[in-house]
């Protein structure tokens, strides 16, 4: 059996890449004070930091921008991307966003109908935690106990603990939770799938106790392809058919279309029914994203979404894709590191805590390691641990995140099996090392989303 799943493409255009020289690469990161975020790209070689707007779009992509429509209304641009989003997810409601937190800034809101209410995901992203609360409720996570065990085995670490999730919404009413959230696949436990079956009886409580139940999809096709890989009776189904049944599931669909709608830039808002929801949409998008019609994206990018969403689902491309990152884990796991397992979709989750284990959650292992593995390849992973996670509004201190990640992020359609190979034994050659890197400390420390911008040192 061949070692790998070979990309179903050939290349036609190319974008140069370069790689530097160590020096220079110590004089980059200092200039960005320790802070990846502010490395200028040209001077990353493999740039992992995120799959989201980074993939490459096919031919078809690039052909159907150019009958985009830029009518301020009415584009006919709107109409086919409507088409499509509806022909996948069976609802009857399609809005446009600029991406993923538009969609959340738009909707979320409108379920909270007073102070004082919850949501209740398997796990919240970053930006849609941010927007539960400044819409005035909290954010429940309620994932899975096996997902915080990363060396044993489960097919759907993203699943939601359903009895968990009962006794919140018996224990906080369920009058006071505004919508359960289900993150497909669960982003921050690893880009873990989430199965049918629980997807199921996540459906049964939100009907019980009358709860909207929203999909946050960014990756809904990498989750159906799990499900038809893992979960008995899935393997002769395709995926549209799989992508279908989950929508069955939910009422709302929030995505981030730069992840598995193939385009570097947008979102969308589907709904199922709720002709009201739908209403109250459209008027917070013409305030905060733009006319219905096109709701923060140009005409020509709705072509190249409606176009992307379709070879999102190709069973070929997902094979490909979800092996890409399998890969890289497999190369990782064989030299023994500490990683999420099984791999998710579209990034292997590297827990630097037991890498760095005299490196304390304050002084960020995992950033350490992301600084340290730019500095050996020019490889740029990014931190989700205890510098994403901030302080402790109340008491100020920073919190302790269950786990300092770094994560490799693969884009899609973009980078070889030979770039991943150097990426993994650029993070295998660093562990070697891991026992002389130092924590890390603020120069300078922004009040919220303090990793985009704030200023680092090394700790003498
Ligand atoms: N939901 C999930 C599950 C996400 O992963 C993201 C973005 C968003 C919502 C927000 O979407 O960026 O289009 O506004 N995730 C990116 C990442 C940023 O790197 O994981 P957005």
């Amino acid at each position: 059996m061949n070692k790998y799943v070979a990309p179903p493409y050939r290349i036609k255009m190319v974008e140069p890449i370069r790689q530097t020289s160590r020096k220079e690469r110590e004089e980059y990161l200092r200039k960005a004070h320790n802070n990846l975020f502010l490395v200028p790209s040209e001077a990353v070689y493999i740039d992992l930091l995120t799959d989201s707007g980074t993939g490459a779009m096919s031919h078809f992509q690039w052909a159907a921008m150019m009958r985009g429509d830029e009518a301020y209304a009415g584009s006919s641009s709107f109409y086919r991307f409507e088409k499509t989003v509806r022909s996948i997810t069976g609802y009857r409601h399609v809005i446009p966003v600029h991406q993923g937190r538009g969609a959340e800034q738009v909707l979320l809101p409108l379920l909270v109908k007073k102070p004082g209410m919850y949501f209740i995901s398997n796990m919240h992203f970053d930006t849609t935690r941010a927007h539960v609360e400044l819409a005035g409720a909290r954010a429940l996570d309620c994932v899975i106990a096996d997902c915080f065990d990363i060396d044993k085995y489960h097919p759907f670490k993203g699943n939601m603990d359903t009895g968990r999730c009962e006794d919140l919404i018996k224990k906080h009413t369920p009058e006071n939770i505004a919508g359960i959230i289900m993150t497909l696949t669960n982003n921050s436990a690893g880009g873990q799938p989430v199965s049918m079956n629980n997807l199921r009886e996540v459906k049964t409580l939100a009907k019980k106790y009358r709860i909207p139940l929203i999909m946050d999809g960014a990756r809904y096709a990498e989750n159906a392809c799990f499900i038809k890989d893992r979960e008995a009776g899935y393997a002769d189904r395709n995926i549209r058919e799989i992508a279908h049944e989950m929508f069955a599931c939910t009422d709302v669909f929030m995505m981030s279309a730069k992840k598995d709608g193939l385009v570097n830039i947008g979102g969308l808002i589907a709904i199922r029914e709720d002709d009201a929801l739908f209403r109250a949409c459209q008027v917070r998008t013409v305030v905060y994203e733009g006319f219905p019609t096109y709701g923060g994206m140009a005409g020509r990018d709705m072509e190249a979404l409606a176009v992307g969403l379709e070879e999102g689902l190709d069973i070929d491309y997902l094979r490909h894709r979800l092996d890409q990152v399998r890969y890289l884990a497999d190369k990782l796991r064989d030299a023994d590191m500490p990683i999420q397992y099984p791999a998710g979709g579209h990034a292997v989750f590297v827990e630097c805590s037991r890498i760095c284990p005299h490196i304390p959650y304050d002084r960020f292992p995992a950033q350490v390691m992301c600084n340290e593995l730019y500095l050996e390849a020019g490889v740029r992973a990014i931190e989700v641990g205890s510098l994403l996670l901030g302080r402790d509004p109340e008491s100020g201190e920073n919190i302790k995140s269950p786990f300092e990640w770094m994560r490799l992020s693969v884009p899609r359609r973009t980078y070889t099996y030979a770039h991943l190979d150097i990426a993994a034994e650029a993070v295998i050659a660093i562990r070697k090392k891991s026992s002389q890197l130092r924590g890390l400390i603020f120069e300078y420390e922004p009040s919220v989303l303090r990793h985009f911008t704030s200023k680092m040192k090394y700790e003498s």
